[in-house]
C-alpha cells in the first residue's frame, strides 16, 4: 500500500487487492467451519444450498461492499455517515463493530487452536496414536483450562502487532506470498485424502445431495456461513474498499475473491471427508472436525511430518490475515469515528477483543455447564454473530445499495475501471433490491423458528 495524496492508506496493485480481500476471506472459515457445518448439517444437500447463496447473494453484497467502501473512502461507519448523511443508514455501521468484536474473540481461540496444533506438529505428538486417541488428546487440551489460553492470546498480540506495525506492509506483501503455498498443500492433502481406501464414500457425503435431509437451521446456517466465509455483513469490505483506487475493475475483484474462496473451501471439504469416512470419525462431530481428521492423514502420507507442521503454520497464516481483517473494522471506527490514535485504537480494540475470548475458550472446558440456549458460549457467540448478525447486516448493506445509493451511482462507480454490461446492471440491481433481502428475511423466519412460534403464542401451547 502507498498513502495517497489524501493521507488514506491505498493497496499498490491490482493483485495486492486481491489477496489481501482473498486472505480476509480465506481463513479458518474455509477449512476448520465449512467441514464442519457440513458434518453438522449432513453433507453434500448443505453445499448445494451454501453454493446458490454464495452466488445469489454473497457476490452481489460483496461487490454493495466494495462499492460502499471506494466510494466513500471510510471505515465501516462512516461510510454510510458519508454517503447518506442525517439517515439511520449508519447503523449498519455500528453492528459491523460490534459483530467484529464477537467474531474475533471465538476466532481468536481456533486460530490458537491452530497453533498448538504447529507445535505437536513439530513434536510428532500423533506419531502412530489411534484416531480414538488422537480425539482424546484434543478435547483435553481445548478443555484444559490454561493451555488454550495462552495460544488464544498469543495470536491476538499477533493480530494486534500487525495491526499497529503495518497494514501496508503486511497485509498486503505476505498475503501475495502464502496464500498460494497454502492452496499447493491443501491439493496435495486432497491427493491423499482422496487416495485412502473407502474414500467414495466421503465424496459421496460432500457431493451427492440428499435434501431430505437438510433442515431449516442447515438452510440458516449456510446463510450465515457464505457470509462469514466470504468476510460480509460487517464491513470489513467496506473497510478494505476503502483502500482500493479509483481504477479497479471491482465486479472482477468479487468474482475473483468470491470463487477463490470457496475454491479452498470445496477443496478443504475433499480433503476432509475421505479421510473421515476411512478412518471412521464421526462427520458431525462440531468443532474438532479437522483437528481431529487431518492428523491421521498426515500420517499415512509420505513426508507427513513435513506437511503437516507446514500446514497448521499456513493455517495460523490464514487466520492471521482474516484476524487482521476483522480487528481494522474496530481499529478504523476507533480511529477515524472516536478520533483515538490508531496505536491506542489496537491496543484497546484487541485487549477487550481478547477477555471475551477468553471466557470463550473456558466455556469449552471448566464453563462448559453455562448455557445458554442449550449452546456454550462458544457456540452461542458463533450463531448470534454469524447466523444472524452478518445475514442481517448484509441485508441492510444490499437495501442500501439497491434504494438509497441507487443505480446510476452504482454504474458509475463500477464502470470508472472496468466495462459494466446494461444486463449485469439490471440483474445486480435486482439481486440487491429484492432476492437478497427477501431471502435472508425468509431464511431468517424458518430458520429461527418465528413463524412456528409467533404460531405457538397464538394457539396458546409453549
Ligand atoms: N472470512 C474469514 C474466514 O473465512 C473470517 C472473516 C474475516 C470474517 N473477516 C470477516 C467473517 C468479516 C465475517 C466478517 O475465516
Amino acid at each position: 500500500m502507498i498513502k495517497h495524496r489524501t493521507g488514506r492508506a491505498q493497496f499498490t496493485s491490482k493483485f495486492g487487492l486481491i489477496a489481501a480481500a482473498a486472505g480476509s476471506a480465506i481463513g479458518l472459515g474455509n477449512i476448520w467451519k465449512f467441514p464442519y457445518i457440513t458434518g453438522v448439517y449432513g453433507g453434500a444437500a448443505f453445499l448445494f444450498v451454501y453454493l446458490a447463496f454464495i452466488l445469489a447473494i454473497g457476490l452481489p453484497i460483496m461487490l454493495s461492499e466494495l462499492i460502499i467502501g471506494r466510494k466513500s473512502r471510510r471505515n465501516a461507519f462512516g461510510a454510510f455517515k458519508k454517503l447518506a448523511p442525517e439517515t439511520p443508514w449508519r447503523f449498519i455501521g455500528s453492528f459491523g463493530v460490534a459483530a467484529a468484536f464477537l467474531i474475533l474473540s471465538f476466532y481468536g481461540v481456533v486460530a490458537g487452536w491452530s497453533i498448538k496444533y504447529i507445535v505437536f506438529s513439530i513434536n510428532n505428538s500423533f506419531h502412530s496414536s489411534s484416531p480414538e486417541a488422537i480425539s482424546s488428546a484434543f478435547e483435553k487440551f481445548i478443555t484444559n483450562p490454561v493451555g488454550p489460553l495462552f495460544y488464544q492470546i498469543l495470536f491476538m498480540l499477533m493480530t494486534g502487532a500487525i495491526v499497529i506495525i503495518g497494514v501496508q506492509k503486511g497485509i498486503e506483501r505476505y498475503s501475495k506470498v502464502l496464500m498460494p503455498i497454502l492452496l499447493i498443500i491443501i491439493i496435495i492433502l486432497d491427493i491423499r485424502a482422496v487416495t485412502l481406501p473407502g474414500a467414495g464414500d466421503g465424496l459421496r457425503f460432500l457431493f451427492h445431495p440428499d435434501f431430505s435431509k437438510l433442515s431449516f437451521e442447515g438452510v440458516l446456517s449456510a446463510l450465515g456461513h457464505a457470509f462469514f466465509s466470504l468476510s460480509l455483513g460487517m464491513g470489513t469490505l467496506i473497510t478494505y474498499g476503502s483502500y482500493v483506487n479509483k481504477h479497479n475493475n471491482l465486479v472482477n475483484t468479487a468474482i475473483q475473491v468470491t470463487f477463490a474462496d470457496t475454491l479452498i473451501a470445496i477443496l478443504a471439504g475433499i480433503a476432509i471427508f475421505p479421510a473421515v469416512f476411512a478412518f471412521n470419525i464421526e462427520p458431525g462431530q462440531g468443532v474438532g472436525l479437522i483437528f481431529v481428521t487431518l492428523p491421521n492423514v498426515f500420517m499415512q502420507m509420505p513426508g507427513g511430518y513435513l506437511f503437516s507442521v507446514l500446514f497448521f503454520i499456513l493455517l495460523t497464516i490464514a487466520a492471521l490475515t482474516s484476524g487482521i481483517s476483522i480487528l481494522e473494522v474496530v481499529v478504523a471506527y476507533f480511529t477515524e469515528e472516536l478520533k483515538i490514535k490508531r496505536r491506542t485504537s489496537t491496543i484497546l480494540a484487541t485487549s477487550l477483543i481478547a477477555l471475551l475470548g477468553i471466557i470463550c475458550s473456558l466455556s469449552m472446558g471448566i464453563f462448559s455447564e453455562y448455557e445458554i440456549f442449550g449452546l456454550n458460549f462458544f457456540d452461542q457467540l458463533d450463531f448470534i454473530s454469524a447466523n444472524l448478525l452478518l445475514p442481517i447486516g448484509g441485508m441492510f448493506i444490499a437495501l442500501f445499495i439497491g434504494w438509497s445509493f441507487g443505480k446510476f451511482k452504482v454504474m458509475r462507480e463500477v464502470a470508472h475501471g472496468g466495462r459494466l454490461r446494461g444486463w449485469f446492471l439490471r440483474i445486480f440491481m435486482l439481486l440487491v433490491k429484492f432476492v437478497a433481502p427477501i431471502a435472508i428475511f425468509i431464511v431468517f423466519l424458518q430458520g429461527l423458528n418465528i413463524l412456528d412460534f409467533i404460531f405457538a403464542l397464538f394457539s396458546g401451547n409453549h
